[in-house]
């Protein structure tokens, strides 16, 4: 093998594709993706959950992950995405403190299934080497005979910076252009013949090789969630698919969002899919629907809310929420945006409303909808038998 010259630092902040973007392999005009799998609670900061652990919050179990993740293949879900974390928010509920890595999640779910896309979510910013993401990733991408994709995270939970030993968190800029060199490197070492010497601000590299390379040519497809500019510059520039917020019960200013993403992908020459993520509670009808969510609104784990909303505000020097106040400071919508899933667009309603809001989503543009369910061996059964078939009579699935 012949030696590569050192890379330039310039080709840091991309747009940079060796060898082309990959092809999305959409197999429906709207996709839908089970999300958070394997994370304890998955977007459920809820005491409901404790009722049924094995149904609402410990299905990331082997083996009954396994099943979910079988069943999710079997009612036509196109792929998992993973939830990447490195600590929980705790409170009576223990939300998120356990997870499995992106590493040996993916692993497992290749061999448990066939055809299902596998999405890993990585940190790049907590002192992986991309050596090592790049390797990790090309060698689940030739098990699964090209499934894996991943999302690609800069990391921004001071705490866990704090676990890989880097005691301040870098500011916003830094911790993306931290992504963008993790990035470039992971996408030469996919991509090139030849050993890579590379040298980065960041990251090294002398001769660094890859064998085996990813299944899928010319590298494994890329997703991000930034939601700053600097994170949707750096989506539009870097990855394949990049999400967008959807605020809850308001879709109006989702199509603006939508084409912020396709212009500003345009302008770098680049094909960027959107995406968006859902907390799910489906019903047979509006009245299930909204007998459950009232359940859990009255459930809310209000010390694992008031973890999650302290943890930015203790790094920034601000004052920690008031405990006296029943939502916490933040107003009951925020408050019940956070317990019934993280801030996530709340997908609630009977089969018919959940597939008109699905349709309402692709009408603004959005091509990828990953979803989180309060119940999800139940809601995956609902959405493949009778969310699905209503979408698929309007050509979405
Ligand atoms: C749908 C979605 C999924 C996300 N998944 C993860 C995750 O699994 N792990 C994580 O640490 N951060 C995750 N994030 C956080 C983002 O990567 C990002 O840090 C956050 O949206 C803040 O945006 P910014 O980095 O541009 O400031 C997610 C965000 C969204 C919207």
């Amino acid at each position: 093998m012949g030696k590569a010259t050192a890379v330039d630092a310039e080709v840091t902040r991309g747009p940079f594709d060796p060898g082309g973007q990959p092809e999305w392999p959409a197999r429906h005009q709207l996709e839908m993706s089970l999300f958070g799998w394997n994370a304890q609670g998955g977007l459920s900061a809820n005491n409901a959950v404790l009722t049924d652990l094995p149904r609402y919050r410990d299905y990331w179990h082997w083996p009954r992950a396994a099943e979910l993740l079988r069943e999710a293949e079997r009612q036509g879900f196109d792929a998992q995405v993973q939830f990447g974390l490195w600590s929980g928010w705790g409170g009576t509920s223990g939300w998120n403190d356990a997870a499995l890595d992106f590493a040996s999640a993916a692993a497992a779910s290749a061999v448990a299934t066939e055809n299902l896309g596998l999405f890993s979510t990585i940190h790049v910013g907590y002192a992986f080497h991309p050596l090592h993401l790049a390797k990790i990733a090309a060698s689940i991408d030739f098990i699964s005979g090209g499934r894996l994709g991943l999302n690609i995270v800069a990391g921004q939970v001071p705490r866990d910076y704090r676990q890989f030993g880097v005691d301040e968190m870098p500011p916003s800029e830094t911790r993306y252009a931290i992504a963008d060199e993790s990035t470039t490197l992971m996408k030469y070492l996919w991509t090139s013949e030849a050993p890579v010497n590379f040298e980065g601000e960041y990251f090294r590299a002398t001769a660094a090789r890859l064998a085996p390379r990813p299944a899928r040519k010319p590298r494994p497809l890329l997703m991000n969630a930034g939601m700053s500019d600097t994170g949707l510059d750096f989506a539009c520039r870097q990855v394949d698919c990049a999400f967008v917020s959807a605020p809850s019960g308001d879709l109006s200013g989702l199509r603006d969002s939508v084409e912020k993403v396709r212009g500003l992908a345009a302008k770098y020459g680049r094909k960027v899919r959107v995406a968006v993520s859902c907390y799910a509670v489906v019903g047979a009808t509006d009245e299930e629907a909204a007998r459950t969510v009232e359940w859990l609104e009255e459930n809310v784990d209000r010390e694992a809310v008031a973890a999650f909303l302290n943890i930015y505000r203790e790094e920034a020097g601000i004052e920690l929420v008031p405990e006296d106040d029943p939502y916490l400071g933040v107003g009951r919508e925020k408050f019940m945006h956070i317990g019934l899933g993280m801030q996530s667009f709340q997908l609630f309603g009977g089969y018919e409303t959940v597939a008109a809001t699905l349709r309402d989503m692709s009408a603004a543009g959005v091509d990828h909808v990953v979803v989180n369910f309060f119940d999800p061996m139940e809601g995956v059964k609902m959405m493949g038998e009778r969310v699905f078939p209503l979408l698929a009579e309007v050509g979405l699935r």
